[in-house]
């Protein structure tokens, strides 16, 4: 599987419908944060879906299980094709909600140790292990209890992928074409490198959303990831 997904990463949903309203392929994956969510939630939502695009709810669900159960509930209720949760949560959590999207075509991905985080951060939280080891551990508990894919850097693709038997869709953040600024992102590949390294959706932002012709730039992308 290869696709391409955008960050709508607008503050103002009249920015992210004119924006939505001039893309011209609908052969594409939009990613909804809670910028837009908790703003504007159904609206937003159901204006994606009518566009014909596919729906990507970027909540990072982390609670009780019993609340997340009703969380993912809810976003399949909301037509989303793909939703996060966060595999810190825990296995029970994580299992609950493989529970709650039953059913339906929800593909649920698990985030892991963010990248705005270090290894002072997993000594922070009492954990004996390196960031890259518990990036696995809980990547590997999320796809064994049923998560269909995992959000991770391009640089993790490969190992995570060598090291969990189970095959998962590996989502990557953090794409630039070579000419593109880095915006604050620290580590970047581009859409070929990520391809090649097993990635299946890459997720890509402020290069699309900001640039001067985003549907040749899609078009750009898509050619590099031979799509
Ligand atoms: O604009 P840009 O291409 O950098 O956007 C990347 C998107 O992926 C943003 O929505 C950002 O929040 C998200 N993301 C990320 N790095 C992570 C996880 C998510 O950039 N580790």
């Amino acid at each position: 599987m290869k696709k391409l997904g955008i960050a709508l990463d607008f503050t103002e949903i009249e920015d992210a419908e004119k924006f939505l309203y001039d893309i011209e392929d609908k052969d594409l994956i939009i990613k909804v944060g809670y910028s837009l969510f908790v703003k504007y939630g159904k609206d937003i939502t159901d204006f994606v879906k009518s566009r014909g695009f596919e729906l990507f709810l970027d909540l990072k669900l982390h609670d009780i299980p019993n609340t997340v159960y009703n969380g993912v509930k809810s976003a399949v209720y909301a037509g989303a094709d793909y939703l996060t949760v966060h595999t810190l949560g825990g296995k029970e959590m994580l299992e609950k909600a493989v529970e709650a999207k039953k059913d339906s075509d929800l593909k649920l991905l698990g985030v892991t140790v963010l990248t705005s985080h270090d290894n002072s951060y997993v000594e922070y939280i009492g954990s004996k292990y390196t960031i890259k080891e518990l990036t696995l551990n809980l990547a590997k508990t999320a796809v064994d209890v049923g998560i269909d894919g995992i959000v991770c850097s391009v640089e993790e693709v490969s190992f995570l992928k060598e090291n969990i038997d189970k095959d998962f869709i590996a989502v990557t953040p953090g794409i630039r074409l070579e000419k593109d600024s880095k915006d604050d992102q620290k580590r970047i590949a581009t859409p070929d490198e990520a391809v090649g390294k097993g990635a299946n959706i890459l997720i890509v932002g402020r290069p699309i959303i900001k640039a001067e012709n985003p549907n040749e730039k899609i078009k750009e992308i898509k050619e590099k990831m031979q799509i």
